[in-house]
């Protein structure tokens, strides 16, 4: 193992030549590459100074070349494909890819294979050589992702933007947005602004541990937002890198934040909430009241505005009954609906929404809660809560994305906790992400087909800072991309730990707090 990359590539074979980027280097590319070759010149300007101009026509001896030989057309998912080619010479660089996706994913291997100062963010002194080599490389599975909450801790446009940039290296496809919570709302709905102007604010917050009683408060406000501006950046930014940012709102649980806001759309309105001060699960939900759904498919209906994502995340998770099962009117609404159980509300609730989602041409998806047979054809769901749910959803053949806490929930500790900052609890180490095998072999054909990939979690309610958030992120993220990428062809762990020890050279470039490589 010469040549250093993660995810490990399917298919690699050295030369023994070298290729040497130069102050006369061009990027030839046209049409559909275009942006890729946009991308790439941005990438490589900053650290090495040169123009990097893009051109058309004729190679030249030292040109980067980037081609796209499919249609480029997004699948039923809203994927690409990935498949990419890469052949580094003495003459020069030449990348094929399916997609402008694929050609992007061709360009992370590339700056892999130079000095790892191609990463910084100012102009370096260095010899620009790569390798020669021919990469043949594809990902296992389309949805290789990462999930952000914004919401019990905020993290700004430029945090949220290094994350996607960050994941873009490991050639991850989704950047998905816990965007609202029961502690705070954090999306600007033009229609509603009480949803930010109230429900994007804490009066405090829990200091210490959810399970050390008594509880202890910082007695300080706290708040954040995205606003629809802001929204677009991101969005913009991950759309660059043929990054999918899938927006979650976590419904009809999780919703303290906007019954404060608007209390009517809770089964006490007369009970005014404050927004969450403390983490766990609040058994107030929402109403399944009929205004109540048509305000939660006014908010659905701006979001699908601002996010072109194939997938709008409705969550679904964690919504306790209690209320429901006691409230009149709710019961009134179940009486109406013909419905029996409180559990069939929820169904009901998600339903409304998936057929408000595919009107609008998306697919929903939500935690595996809310998996029904009635849910609309083409939506899925996040499976957390073990494998029984993929048989169930291969049954009724609806598409899985997994995330099964114990391999993904990169909230949980990375080692003994007594030498780790306050987490929520968990044993998650590096080895055990690596372990994580998306298409495992006891999977029937039918289970497998069903899953259209994995992601990881970083829940941030023990996750306070930017710095904080990478170091749970990194370096398990690269375990995660690497076995989302290669599934079970992957190299071993002894391999990619080896391979991991200069990735963190790639981190110094760029500051990344990753948890230090033991
Ligand atoms: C979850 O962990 N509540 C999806």
């Amino acid at each position: 193992m010469s040549l250093s990359i993660i995810p490990q590539p399917r298919k690699i074979a050295e030369n023994g030549e070298f290729f040497q980027l130069k102050p006369t280097t061009r990027i030839i590319a046209e049409g559909t590459a275009l942006p890729a070759a946009e991308l790439l010149a941005e990438y490589l300007r900053t650290s090495t100074g040169y123009e990097l101009p893009i051109a058309s026509g004729t190679l030249q001896p030292g040109d980067l070349c980037l081609e796209v030989t499919g249609s480029d057309s997004a699948d039923e998912y809203g994927f690409y494909d990935e498949t990419y080619r890469l052949e580094i010479t003495a003459q020069g660089v030449k990348l094929s890819g399916a997609s402008c996706a694929a050609l992007i994913r061709g360009i992370q291997t590339l700056r892999q294979l130079l000095p790892a100062e191609i990463y910084a963010s100012s102009k370096q002194e260095a010899e620009w050589t790569a390798p020669g080599c021919v990469v043949e490389d594809s990902p296992s599975v389309r949805w290789r992702g990462v999930m952000i909450d914004v919401s019990r801790h905020f993290f700004p446009v430029a945090q949220v933007c290094r994350m996607i940039e960050l994941a873009a290296q490991l050639k991850l496809s989704v950047v998905h947005l816990h965007l609202t919570d029961d502690q705070g709302w954090r999306l600007e709905i033009k229609k509603y602004p009480k949803l930010t102007e109230v429900g994007s604010i804490r009066k405090r917050t829990i200091v210490g541990h959810y399970w050390d009683k008594p509880w202890k408060y910082d007695e300080t406000p706290y708040g954040g937002f995205f606003t629809q501006e802001d929204i677009k950046a991101i969005v913009a930014f991950a759309a660059k890198r043929r990054i999918m940012v899938v927006p979650e709102i976590d419904m009809p649980g999780h919703m303290v934040a906007a019954i404060a806001a608007y209390p009517e759309l809770g089964n006490y309105p007369q009970h005014q909430l404050e927004v969450r001060d403390c983490w766990g699960i609040s058994y107030n939900i929402l109403s399944p009241k009929p205004e109540t759904i048509a305000f939660m498919k006014d908010v659905l209906a701006e979001v699908v505005e601002l996010f072109p994502a194939k997938f709008i995340d409705i969550g679904g998770d964690e919504a306790l009954k209690y209320e429901w099962e006691i409230c009149k009117e709710v019961q009134e609404v179940m009486h109406a609906q013909g419905i029996k159980k409180e559990s069939e509300l929820q169904h009901y609730f998600t339903n409304e929404m998936g057929n408000f989602l595919a009107s609008k041409g998306r697919r929903t998806i939500g935690w595996d809660d809310i998996l029904n047979p009635e849910m609309p054809a083409d939506a899925a769901v996040m499976n957390w809560h073990g494998a029984d749910i993929i048989k169930e959803a291969a049954r009724i053949n609806r598409k899985v994305v997994l995330t099964p806490h114990e391999f993904t929930y990169f909230d949980y500790y990375q080692a003994d906790p007594k030498h780790e900052p306050l987490g929520i609890g968990g044993d998650l180490p590096l080895e055990k992400v690596y372990r994580f095998e998306p298409l495992d072999s006891h999977y029937s054909d039918a289970e497998k087909a069903t899953i259209l990939g994995a992601q990881a979690q970083l829940w941030a309610e023990y996750i306070p800072t930017p710095e904080h958030q990478e170091y749970m992120a990194f370096p398990r993220l690269c375990a995660l991309a690497e076995k989302t990428w290669l599934c079970g062809a992957t190299p071993g762990y002894a391999n990619f730990h080896k391979r991991l020890a200069n990735y963190y050279d790639i981190f110094a470039q760029q500051h990344v707090n990753a948890r230090p490589l033991e």
